[in-house]
């Protein structure tokens, strides 16, 4: 980032982040030669080179694929370790963190082992000036009744750990329809609920996600503009969207950043928010998404924009009201 990097230094909320995607190539070739394991990959070159997606799912493939070199509670300690330095380096003073359980149980990864390695990055997060909160993601191409198994053994950590619930992975065949006994059963638990919606799939998926799932905020949700009668209440009810720019542009959800809907989404008076996805995949961690759409002329993003973008994040955020009007503060405070 630029020396005096005033973009980097805002202060943000990232709500939309899955630590698996946080894996970079020097940590994956390091982990894969610590853990024995053998990737297709000679350098970290190389694996940089298959970056290159046609659309979610061939991301998805890649994704799953190396989340094989992830085997030690101390792997994930350190993975959730590097991101929140690189996090923390990039003006990000909150983040609520997505982890794929199922990703790992069904490659023998013990559930225990998973959680508790990430807790214990997480216990360094205020040593870094970064809050967190963890969000336990389920896959949507596997059934209700997986989830519900994976979400009943991580009962102890619930309300401690574990803050609340997400739903990711193949949009496309696998409508939310699908969760309702897993989101009753989270709300039940007194767990949030957010859920990956009208990233790749049709604007309903937005619909049914509030109503079917009562989720509390819609990842990605870029697709609502596809139905006005949608976006008024999305705009009325301020549901916010953790909108990804660089993701949607890697996945090919947008052909270029100029094309982006996020300006369009503020005009209709959303509760956008930036954040990075999957940063080790698609080309920066959250300033750098701040930085590429303030960067593209065609966007016409003002410093005021940004600003509201990052206040947007602590209002979106599960933080409880007197930290969320500190950080608004300070957003209000802040020079660029
Ligand atoms: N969409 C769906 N599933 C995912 C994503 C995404 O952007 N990133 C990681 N899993
Ligand atoms: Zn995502």
């Amino acid at each position: 980032m630029p020396h005096n990097d005033r973009i980097g230094a805002l202060p943000k909320a990232e709500l939309h982040l899955h630590i698996e995607g946080t894996l970079e190539p020097e940590l994956a070739l390091d982990l894969a030669q610590r853990n024995g394991v053998e990737l297709p990959f000679a350098d970290a070159d190389q694996l940089r080179a298959a970056y290159r997606f046609e659309n979610l799912q061939s991301f998805l493939d890649l994704y799953y694929a190396l989340t094989v070199v992830l085997r030690t509670e101390a792997d994930f300690t350190e993975l959730a370790g590097a991101y929140l330095r690189r996090a923390a380096a990039q003006g990000v003073r909150h983040a609520e963190i997505f982890f794929d359980p199922q990703a790992h149980i069904h490659r023998g990864v013990e559930l225990d082992t998973v959680v508790a390695g990430l807790q214990a990055a997480l216990e360094t997060a205020p040593g870094l000036g970064v809050s967190t909160r963890l969000i336990m993601c389920f896959l949507r191409d596997l059934s209700e009744a997986d989830a519900l198994a994976v979400f009943e053994a991580a009962r102890p950590w619930f309300g401690t750990v574990i803050t609340g619930i997400g739903l990711d992975s193949t949009e496309i065949g696998n409508p939310p329809a699908k969760f309702t006994d897993l989101f009753r059963r989270a709300r039940e638990a007194g767990l949030h609920r957010v859920a990956h919606a009208g990233e790749e799939g049709p604007a309903a998926n937005i619909t049914d996600a509030l109503d079917l799932l009562q989720a509390e905020r819609v990842d990605h949700g870029v697709r609502c503009l596809e139905d006005p009668a949608l976006v008024a209440r999305l705009a009325a009810e301020q549901i916010p969207l953790t909108v990804c720019p660089l993701s949607n542009l890697r996945l090919r959800v947008v052909d270029t950043l100029a094309d982006h809907p996020l300006p369009r989404m503020l005009a209709e008076g959303l509760l956008a928010t930036v954040n990075s996805d999957d940063p080790a995949y698609f080309g920066g961690y959250v300033a750098d998404n701040f930085h590429a759409l303030a960067d593209e002329p065609a966007l016409g993003l003002e410093p005021e924009t940004l600003r509201l973008l990052a206040a947007n994040s602590f209002k979106a955020s599960f933080l409880d009201e007197q930290t969320r009007a500190a950080y608004l503060a300070e957003v209000a405070a802040h020079r660029f």
